[in-house]
């Protein structure tokens, strides 16, 4: 976006903000935001243009966006191991996806930032006791106890020095070999190896390798061609926590536009989305490209004003709708919003989160998701584009390459009574590795099958 008058890093401030922590300590805050201010940008202008620039092939049918990782980051988990797991099941489903429906993947991580979380309530009581709700770990912490939930400023920069590091290991597996094609039969996990999906995986696996074998008897390799070594990898995180997100915004030098540096894509949730307040406010000025998310209460009226206001020049690549109906409202919620979006001839690229309208709580407690509720919103999601002849664009999860708990349901057929035994989110359940590729096994066959449709020009 370029630069106006009307908007400023700080504009948000003027305006109606929700799900906001209240600092105690107002010159504490100010004090850890003047520190972020002067930090390096996470990520650089160009690395998010690059980024646009491949949403919009996948806004004109031409690829298709992986977009996925933790619910809510925390201190506690982070590790090298869980980033690199994470990361190696994301490569696993884009191999799939790439692979499997010949389709040029976009792999953009809930990495690096995905820190702060919405909550339905501002406060939390047990046992008569009322405490502020936990806001994730860049806010406060999840203990139960009056010093954990009072939100502390000094958490900002304890999250952006994790996420530093956390896109410092992401960028050398990316770029330093590890993401290269020729060690695609070695990501497969362990645990997941003797598994069906595991299994399943090493076919394609294997035939990924032959090919690679013929292309080098051909002459391609590696070195001819970096691509199969390389790979590119973005981060993502929901712009909730407005004030983290303004100490890095800058303006980058070689366009004079405004960018949000602590991650290449922002989106905006979906209690946020109100397009008088706040987030909106702050996330109409930067040039990074955007997700919205949009719940089935949205209107196609609120769709369009949020695209008017968002991408005003309609830019391609821009935005990415990211719709969350549950799995037995995609059918009726979605059509009349891809259909408003057409008729106004708007480019968007069109996900599918299938995770946050079907959380339910368990007999035993647990809140979680029936792997079988997230297989039929992403099934919803593929007919409804079939039948409007628009292009599903992409899919949004919450996954680990851990081996949890937390979702019910899939091939490993985990049970309410399973949930207890590794349930390790601080928010919402994940996909464990061997759901997530089970997922990207079915999207890749729906993807194949829209692209056979629109090949034999068979598209209703
Ligand atoms: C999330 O993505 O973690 C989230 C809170 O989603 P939504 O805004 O769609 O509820
Ligand atoms: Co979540």
């Amino acid at each position: 976006m370029k630069q106006d008058t009307a908007w400023s890093p700080h504009s948000w401030q003027a305006l109606p903000a929700r799900q906001l922590p209240a600092y105690p300590d107002a010159a504490a805050c100010a004090s850890a935001e003047a520190r972020l201010s002067t930090y390096p940008p996470l990520v650089f202008a160009g690395e998010a243009r690059k980024l646009q620039n491949q949403l919009a092939e996948v806004a004109a049918g031409r690829g298709f966006l992986l977009q996925g990782g933790d619910c809510a980051e925390s201190f506690a988990e982070f590790h090298p191991d869980n980033i690199r797991d994470t990361f190696r099941v994301l490569l696993q489903m884009a191999a799939i996806l790439t692979y499997g429906a010949s389709c040029p993947v976009v792999k953009v991580g809930r990495l690096a930032g995905q820190f702060a979380k919405p909550r339905s309530a501002d406060t939390e009581t047990r046992d008569g006791r009322t405490l502020p709700a936990y806001r994730g770990d860049i806010v406060n912490g999840i203990e139960f106890n009056d010093i954990a939930r009072t939100p502390d400023p000094e958490r900002m920069v304890r999250a952006y020095s994790q996420a530093a590091a956390t896109l410092n290991l992401l960028r050398a597996f990316a770029q330093g070999g590890y993401a290269d094609l020729h060690q695609v039969q070695r990501w497969n996990m362990d645990f997941v190896a003797d598994s069906p999906q595991g299994a399943r995986y090493q076919v394609i696996a294997d035939r990924i390798a032959d090919a690679l074998a013929f292309m080098e008897a051909c002459g391609v390799t590696a070195e001819t061609a970096p691509v199969l070594q390389n790979t590119d990898f973005y981060t993502s995180h929901e712009a909730l926590l407005l004030s983290y997100e303004q100490a890095l915004t800058r303006v980058d030098s070689t366009s004079g536009d405004w960018y949000d540096t602590s991650a290449h894509m922002l989106w905006l949730g979906e209690r946020t989305r109100q397009p008088d307040g706040a987030h909106v406010e702050f996330l109409r000025g930067i040039a990074n490209p955007l997700g919205i998310k949009i719940g089935p209460t949205a209107t196609a009226e609120d769709v369009l004003k949020l695209i008017d206001v968002l991408n005003p020049d309609d830019v391609p690549g821009r935005l990415t709708i990211i719709s969350r109906m549950g799995c037995d409202r995609v059918g009726d919620r979605l059509p009349p919003l891809v259909r408003a979006v057409h008729r106004e001839g708007r480019s968007v690229v069109w996900s599918c989160d299938p995770m946050h309208a079907n959380t339910v709580k368990s007999s035993s407690g647990y809140k979680t998701r029936a792997f079988g509720s997230v297989l039929k919103e992403v099934r919803g999601f593929f007919q409804v584009h079939l039948a409007e002849g628009s292009h599903a664009g992409g899919v949004h999860v919450e996954m680990t390459g851990q081996n949890v708990t937390e979702c019910v349901g899939g091939a490993q057929d985990i049970s309410e009574a399973d949930l207890k035994d590794r349930y390790h989110t601080h928010c919402d359940p994940r996909l464990n590795a061997s759901q997530s590729l089970e997922l990207a096994f079915l999207v890749a066959e729906m993807l194949r099958e829209e692209r056979a449709r629109q090949s034999t020009g068979r598209a209703p």
